[in-house]
C-alpha cells in the first residue's frame, strides 16, 4: 500500500520509554496463531488474567470479538482474512506502542500476513506463539459445533477443512496442547515473557 500523500507525522511529547516507565514492563504483541479449537482464546485468557494478577497490563484482542466491531464487514474469504490480520496487526502494534503487553488471539492461517505483521514491528515486539493441536484433535473437541457444520458443508471454506492453514515456521513459542494444559501453556508464556526481560521498564 502507498502512503498517503499530504499527510505529516506528528510527534507528541513523550515516548513509548516514559510509558514504559509508568507501566514497569515492555510493550509487547503475543501473537497466538492456531487451527480454531486449538486453545488460543482459552490460553490467552489464562495469560491476561496471571498478567494482571501480577500488576501487568495486558489486553487481549480476540478474532471472534474484533470481528463484532472494527472488522464486522469482513468475511472468510483469503482477501477478507488478510485484512483481517492487516488491521488487527496495526491496531496491535499501536497497543504495542503504548506500552501494552498485547494478546492477539486469531487463527491467522495465512504465514505471509502474519510475516507482513511481523515486518512492520521492531524485533523483539512481535512475538510468535504457535498454539498447536493436530486438525484431528482440534475437530474431535469441536466447541462451538463449527467443524460439524464445515463437515456437513453449512460452511464453506473454514480452516483445516477446505481452506488451508499454514503452520509457522519460525514461531518463538510453540505451546504443544496435546501435552500440556492450558495453564502449562499460560505457564511457558509467562516464563518466556519473564525471562525476555518484558516484565520490568
Ligand atoms: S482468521 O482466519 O481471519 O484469522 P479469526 O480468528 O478472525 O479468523 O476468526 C475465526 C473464528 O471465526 C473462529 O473461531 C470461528 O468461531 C469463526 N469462523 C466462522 N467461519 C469460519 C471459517 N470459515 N473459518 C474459520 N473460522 C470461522
Amino acid at each position: 500500500m502507498s502512503l498517503p500523500s499530504n499527510i505529516t507525522w506528528h510527534a507528541g511529547h513523550v515516548n513509548r520509554s516514559d510509558r514504559e516507565r509508568v507501566l514497569g514492563q515492555k510493550g509487547v504483541t503475543l501473537w497466538m496463531t492456531g487451527l480454531s479449537g486449538a486453545g488460543k482464546s482459552t490460553i490467552a485468557c489464562l495469560i491476561e488474567q496471571k498478567l494482571i494478577a501480577q500488576g501487568k497490563l495486558a489486553y487481549r484482542l480476540d478474532g471472534d470479538n474484533v470481528r463484532h466491531g472494527l472488522n464486522s464487514n469482513l468475511g472468510f474469504s483469503p482477501a477478507d482474512r488478510t485484512e483481517n490480520i492487516r488491521r488487527v496487526g496495526e491496531v496491535a502494534r499501536l497497543f504495542t506502542d503504548a506500552g501494552v503487553i498485547v494478546i492477539v488471539s486469531f487463527i491467522s492461517p495465512y504465514r505471509a500476513d502474519r510475516e507482513a505483521v511481523r515486518k512492520k514491528m521492531a524485533p523483539g515486539d512481535f512475538v510468535e506463539v504457535y498454539v498447536k493441536a493436530s486438525l484431528a484433535v482440534a475437530e474431535s473437541r469441536d466447541p462451538k459445533g463449527l467443524y460439524k457444520k464445515a463437515r456437513a458443508g453449512e460452511i464453506r471454506g473454514f480452516t483445516g477443512i477446505d481452506d488451508p492453514y499454514e503452520e509457522p515456521t519460525d514461531a518463538e513459542i510453540t505451546l504443544d496442547t496435546e501435552a500440556c494444559s492450558p495453564e502449562e501453556s499460560a505457564e511457558q508464556v509467562i516464563q518466556y515473557l519473564q525471562k525476555g526481560g518484558y516484565l520490568q521498564s
